[in-house]
């Protein structure tokens, strides 16, 4: 099985929750894809489901694919999310943004009842911090902002280069017109603290740290997909 096949197993594994009349959080990346596209076959075969997209990139696929959309305006609370992560420990604390999207992501998935995490085995980690931290930052302040994420970093004991991520045409910008430091601290022992002493930081829009967030992760792996709760 390829890595397409298993984020296929994993999202066919995750339709088994979506229940008729569901308001649901659509996640980013190409795991959250081919949920879509899973979701759009039950909807054309008549499932009503009210989907609240976590980026502009997941809206375009749904309208293609003819998935009713809301905007979290309209549905403020929904039922669940599903959506993929770039890392995946044990206690279900995960790494996300890899696509740009966590502020959204991060938003949609606080406002669900639940919150189920879809990917492939190669992200289940024992420690995250291999995949680089995306924290989306404000641009007014930047080199302010870069100086005390280091800081913060030197005193949590993590060193590691912050990298402000670029395309060929300058610098990526997130939905929410903001900027993105790719973090690679390699390890990260303490995420909870690292993840409360971000937020603090005011140029600090969001980070990718989502802990206590997911209830279930539907990992797919050669075998098939198995469903993984949190250690403790
Ligand atoms: C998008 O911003 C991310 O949080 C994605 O959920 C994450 O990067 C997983 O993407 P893939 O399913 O493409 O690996």
């Amino acid at each position: 099985m390829d890595a397409r096949q298993m984020k296929i197993k994993a999202a066919e594994a995750a339709l088994s929750y979506v229940e008729d009349g569901m308001r649901l959080g659509i996640g980013t990346g190409s795991t959250a894809e081919e949920f879509v596209r899973l979701l759009a076959e039950k909807v054309a075969g008549g499932l009503k489901v009210q989907g609240v997209p976590t980026s502009e990139r997941t809206a375009r696929l749904c309208v293609e694919l003819g998935i009713p959309l809301k905007s979290l305006e309209e549905l403020p609370q929904l039922d669940l999310t599903i959506d993929g992560a770039d890392e995946v420990d044990g206690n279900l604390s995960l790494i996300k943004g890899g696509g740009g999207a966590l502020l959204r992501e991060k938003i949609v998935a606080a406002a669900s009842s639940r919150m189920i995490v879809i990917a492939d085995e190669s992200k289940v980690v024992e420690t995250l911090g291999a995949f680089p931290l995306p924290i989306e930052i404000n641009a007014f302040g930047l080199a302010s902002t870069r100086i005390a994420i280091e800081a913060l970093a030197s005193r949590l004991g993590l060193t590691g280069e912050l990298k402000l991520r670029g395309t060929e045409d300058g610098p990526f910008t997130t939905d929410g017109g903001h900027l993105i430091f790719d973090a690679s601290f390699g390890r990260i022992p303490d995420s909870e603290t690292l993840a409360n002493q971000l937020n603090a930081i005011p140029g600090v829009v969001e980070h990718g740290l989502f802990i206590n967030m997911a209830s279930l992760a539907i990992i797919a792996g050669p075998d098939g997909a198995r469903a993984m709760q949190a250690r403790i």
